[in-house]
């Protein structure tokens, strides 16, 4: 078995929402490493231009372009310009692009209700669209939307964010049901608890320990950990998959009783 055919992304046109920083920046550098050439998408392009020379300076081909999912006028641009830098049409989507809210159901205002959803359901349904038509046309593809094990089980004080994540793994299995006779795949990936800038909240808030108690594996993920999950999902080993959301979070999801 050649296992660089099978997971191996050379040749592919690769779109990473949310890019500049966590999970987003770290599977850019992943999906490149595997052989593809990457746009990495974010509001702020002068926050990738770093990882962009690095990853330039590597021999792998990447770009920078700007994209606010919030803002429907940049999705179409973001793709236009990621297509003409790389020289191809966009095959895999990474739509990691995402917000948190961490507090009580009832004390969340209408405006932090509207900027979850906006950015986590809206926003990632829109450049979905996008992804999803282009490769529709270009004959297929593969979206990888990142969800949440927060979209899989209900967690306490999360409540716009869970769900959004549950509607985001729902509109993952429509998807993938619509766009499966034109050649396009469409999975999740649900993280559990992953080190970054957004676990920072958890921590700030005293709550490591008793996050750390639920997670049968007794540690929090790292963005690397997501790698075998998001390969699988992005490249001909996952040919046969369509529709499913992967939890990816060392068994948090499991339960004793
Ligand atoms: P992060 O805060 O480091 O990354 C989120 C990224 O999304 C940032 O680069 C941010 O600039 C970008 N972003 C936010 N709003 C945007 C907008 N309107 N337009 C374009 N980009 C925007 O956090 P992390 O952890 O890397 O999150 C990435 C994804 O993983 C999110 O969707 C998050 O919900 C999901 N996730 C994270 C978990 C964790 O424990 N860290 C657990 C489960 C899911």
């Amino acid at each position: 078995m050649n296992l660089q055919a099978l997971f191996g992304l050379d040749g592919r046109v690769a779109l990473v929402s949310g890019a500049s920083s966590g999970i987003g920046l770290h599977l850019a550098k992943t999906l490149a490493g595997a052989g593809a050439a990457v746009a990495l998408a974010a509001r702020r392009t002068d926050r990738l231009d770093a990882a962009v020379a690095e990853l330039v300076a590597a021999g792998h081909r990447a770009c920078a372009v700007p994209l606010d999912v919030t803002r429907s006028e940049t999705i179409g641009p973001a793709f236009d310009a990621a297509e003409s830098a790389l020289g191809g049409g966009i095959g895999i989507l990474v739509n990691n692009a995402g917000i948190l809210y961490a507090g009580r159901f009832v004390d969340q205002d209408e405006a932090e209700v509207s900027r979850v959803l906006d950015t986590n359901l809206k926003g990632a349904f829109l450049v979905a669209q996008t992804a999803a038509r282009r490769m529709a046309r270009a004959g297929g593809g593969a979206i990888i939307n990142v969800a949440s094990t927060a979209g899989l089980r209900a967690a306490g004080f999360l409540s716009s964010y869970a769900a959004s994540k549950a509607a985001l793994i729902q509109l993952t299995r429509v998807m993938a049901l619509e766009l499966a006779g034109k050649g396009v795949r469409v999975n999740a990936v649900c993280p559990g608890n992953i080190e970054t800038d957004m676990h920072q909240t958890f921590r700030d808030g005293g709550l490591e320990e008793t996050l750390l108690k639920r997670i049968p594996q007794r540690r929090f993920g790292q963005p690397a950990d997501l790698d075998g999950a998001v390969l699988l999902l992005a490249s001909d080993a996952g040919r046969y998959m369509t529709g499913t959301a992967i939890p990816v979070d060392g068994g948090q999801t499991l339960s004793w009783m």
